[in-house]
């Protein structure tokens, strides 16, 4: 039998009252990548939600690259590394935002595709969507097409979708 992906996040998701700080709960989706048969059902569910609609999918630090890692081998495309502030050489496009929980920076090198590349956007959370909407400008600074977001779990009180714009959005389980 075949269980969807969404009743293997909710089965696995852990919550953590005042982590990392008072008044946040954070949703910890570790316990679903340790479990094998989980990983492959929600790297199945965002590949095939954009199947043949990217040429690239990109992952931001840190846990997107887990699922960028393991749809770039399902899906046979590119792979790009969306970092923390301060990590990347060379040339590099930086966007500021506002998390949950504080602030932060992200870049991308110039360069790494041809102009015109369909991006596939993937993280664990969507939350506020600051994150996701920072990328999102980088995409479209280095020249590329973001043709839509997929991320497991959506806190969806945070309302990260408002910050996102008209781009698709896919989540695989809300709360
Ligand atoms: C978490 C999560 C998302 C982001 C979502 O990452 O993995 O990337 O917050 O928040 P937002 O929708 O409000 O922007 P975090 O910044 O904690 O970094 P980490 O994954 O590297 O620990
Ligand atoms: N990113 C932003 N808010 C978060 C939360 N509550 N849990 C996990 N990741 C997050």
């Amino acid at each position: 039998m075949i269980i969807p992906a969404a009743q293997h996040v909710h089965a696995l998701l852990a919550s953590y009252p005042d982590f990392p700080q008072p008044g946040i709960v954070f949703r910890d989706l570790n316990p679903v990548f340790a479990d094998a048969v989980a990983f492959r059902a929600i790297i199945d569910d965002l590949s095939e939600r954009y199947r043949g609609q990217f040429d690239a999918v990109a992952g931001i630090e840190a846990r997107g690259f887990l699922l960028a890692a393991g749809i770039g081998y399902a899906a046979r495309c590119a792979v790009l590394a969306v970092r923390k502030g301060g990590k990347l050489p060379g040339t590099v496009l930086t966007e500021e935002y506002d998390l949950e929980y504080g602030s932060a920076r992200l870049e991308l090198e110039v360069g790494q595709l041809p102009a015109g590349s369909r991006v596939l956007i993937v993280d664990d959370v969507l939350a506020t969507g600051g994150t996701v909407a920072a990328t999102a400008r980088l995409v479209e600074r280095a020249g590329y097409l973001t043709v839509g977001v997929g991320v497991v779990l959506e806190l969806a009180e945070l309302d990260g979708r408002s910050r996102i714009g008209d781009v698709p959005v896919h989540t695989i389980v809300s709360v």
